[in-house]
């Protein structure tokens, strides 16, 4: 079998800013390659966040190059950007990590039936990693009034559906009791050990030890 020879993501000269004046990355590199998991870390407002959204084709850099897979996502429009989304980036956001207006259950699965899986295929999956992640509300309740744990658990369900190549965390640790912060890291290192790539903003530097390699923004 030929080897994958190309990293899961490379990143180069990655510049970008929300305003002309203040960039935020400044030429940034980095590769990630199948089977790492590596955490992005740096003071807040360093520009972890907006890394990641770059890294999963969210956000364009100014200027740069971006391979997913064998991608060249600079290159291509915006659906072709978000049919590699879709196909093999699971996203665990900061903030904003549910959609309100549908259950549970639709917010992890919706990801997969928009990929073509069918929602009896995706609910297997889904109730089994709610499950594992002991996430104990009823999946037919609107995804509001949850805690931000149980919001930040269910979304990493909504994230591994499907065992996505790429997976990225943007602090999902982060809301969570001693307990659940090692359900998902453990989560999250079992998918890097499966072949995938993983990258995760923390500021837990004790998690980001453990992980394969950091990213240090300043
Ligand atoms: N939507 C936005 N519009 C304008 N500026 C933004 C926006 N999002 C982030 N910024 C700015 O970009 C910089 C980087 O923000 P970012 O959220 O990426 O930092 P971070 O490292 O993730 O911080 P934290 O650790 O607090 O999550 C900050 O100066 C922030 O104020
Ligand atoms: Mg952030």
């Amino acid at each position: 079998m030929i080897a994958n020879v190309r990293p899961l993501i490379e990143a180069a000269a990655i510049t970008f800013g929300y305003s002309r004046e203040q960039p935020v990355l400044n030429g940034w590199s980095g590769s990630v390659a199948g089977g790492e998991i590596v955490a992005i870390v740096g003071p807040s407002g360093s520009g972890k966040s907006t890394l990641l959204y770059i890294l999963g084709t969210l956000v364009r850099p100014w200027s740069g190059t971006l391979w997913i897979g064998d991608h060249d996502v600079a290159r291509v429009g915006d659906r072709g950007r978000s049919d590699v989304r879709s196909a093999a980036i699971g996203f665990v956001f900061q903030d904003a990590l549910l959609d309100p207006r549908r259950s549970v259950f639709d917010n992890v699965v919706e990801g997969a039936v928009y990929r073509g899986d069918s929602r009896a295929e995706a609910g297997v999956q889904a109730r089994a990693l709610l499950e594992r992640f002991g996430v104990d509300v009823e999946s037919s309740r609107r995804a509001t009034d949850l805690s931000g744990g149980q919001a930040q658990r269910i979304a990493l369900a909504r994230a591994l559906l499907d065992s996505p190549p790429i997976v990225l965390a943007d602090e999902p640790t982060g809301n969570l009791d001693h307990i659940n912060a090692k359900l998902v890291e453990t989560a999250l290192f079992e998918h890097a050990r499966s072949g995938a790539a993983i990258v995760m903003a923390t500021h837990d530097e004790v998690l980001a030890a453990r992980c394969d390699r950091t990213f240090r923004l300043s």
